[in-house]
C-alpha cells in the first residue's frame, strides 16, 4: 500500500467510506453464521457491523494506526496487523469481506493478494469486495495531471482502478468463479467548504513526491479551481468516485 494513514482524521472525516460499504454485507450468505475476514478493515467499522449481523469476524490491516482506533472502539474484536498481498490465517475462514482497499495495491501485486485470499478461505467460500473501478476519480487525476505537466512535471499514477473484465480475469486465474460483478458511479458529497483540497491531500499522496510545500499546494489549489464547476454544487463539494463490486466463489 502507497500511503501513510492520519488515522484520526480518516475516521473523523472520512466515514463515507465505511458508511458506503455498508451495503456491500448483503452480498454475502450468511446461511450457517459464516466466519469472516474483513480485509483492510481499518478503524473495523464494516468488522462490528458484520459481528452485530451474526457473523462472527475478524479484521485485518496494515496500519498500525487504524488498527489502534478499532481495538479502541471495538474491544471485544479480533483484529490482526497484516499484509493484504502476504497473510496467513490461523484458520480459514467462510468468507473474506474488503470495502475500498484494493485500489490502493498495484496490478503486480494483484495476484499475491488474490492467492492470499484463496489460501484463507474454505472450499466454496465466499469472496465478496468492492473498490475504485475503472474511471475512478477521473476528474480528479486529469485536473491534477494538467497541473503536474504545465510545470513540467510527470502525474505517476498511483492507484489500480480495473475495469470488470480486467478484474474477472485475475480472478479466474488465481482459481476463483465469478457470480456477480457491477461497475456504477458514485459521485461522493465531501464534508467542509475544503472538502476537496481535504480529500487530495488525504488520499493522493505518492505523486508530490518530494516536491516543495509551496508547489504541492500551488497545484492543488489550481486543480480545485478548475474542478470547481464540475464538483462543487448544492453547496457542497463531491468526488467522482466509480465503484467495482463483486462476488466470487473459491472452486
Ligand atoms: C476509493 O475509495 O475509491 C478511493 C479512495 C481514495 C483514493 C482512491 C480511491
Amino acid at each position: 500500500m502507497n500511503i501513510k494513514w492520519d488515522a484520526k482524521k480518516y475516521t473523523q472525516d472520512f466515514s463515507f467510506v465505511s458508511r458506503y460499504g455498508t451495503d456491500l454485507t448483503e452480498l454475502i450468505d450468511t446461511k450457517g453464521k459464516p466466519t469472516v475476514l474483513d480485509l483492510g478493515c481499518g478503524n473495523g467499522a464494516l468488522t462490528h457491523k458484520l459481528t452485530e449481523e451474526g457473523m462472527p469476524a475478524l479484521g485485518m490491516d496494515a496500519s498500525a494506526d487504524l488498527l489502534q482506533i478499532a481495538r479502541e472502539k471495538h474491544p471485544g474484536l479480533t483484529f490482526l496487523e497484516g499484509d493484504a498481498t502476504n497473510f496467513t490465517l490461523p484458520e480459514p475462514v467462510d468468507v473474506v469481506f474488503s470495502n475500498a482497499v484494493f485500489h490502493w495495491i498495484g496490478r503486480e501485486k494483484q495476484p499475491d493478494l488474490l492467492e492470499c485470499v484463496y489460501r484463507s478461505l474454505k472450499p466454496n467460500g465466499q469472496f465478496i469486495f468492492e473498490f475504485g473501478g475503472h474511471g475512478n476519480n477521473a476528474l480528479i487525476h486529469s485536473a491534477l495531471k494538467v497541473e503536474f505537466e504545465k510545470r513540467g512535471l510527470v502525474y505517476h499514477f498511483p492507484f489500480y482502478f480495473p475495469t470488470i473484465g480486467e478484474y474477472s480475469s485475475l480472478l479466474e486465474q488465481a482459481g476463483f468463479k465469478v457470480t456477480y460483478a457491477v461497475l456504477f458511479d458514485r459521485m461522493t458529497e465531501l464534508k467542509g467548504k475544503n472538502g476537496l483540497t481535504d480529500w487530495i491531500q488525504m488520499f493522493v499522496k505518492t505523486p508530490f513526491g518530494n516536491l516543495p510545500e509551496t508547489v504541492h499546494e500551488e497545484i492543488i489549489m489550481e486543480a480545485v479551481k478548475k474542478l470547481r464547476s464540475k464538483l462543487f454544487y448544492d453547496g457542497k463539494w463531491h468526488a467522482d468516485y466509480v465503484r467495482i463490486r463483486m462476488k466470487a466463489v473459491r472452486e
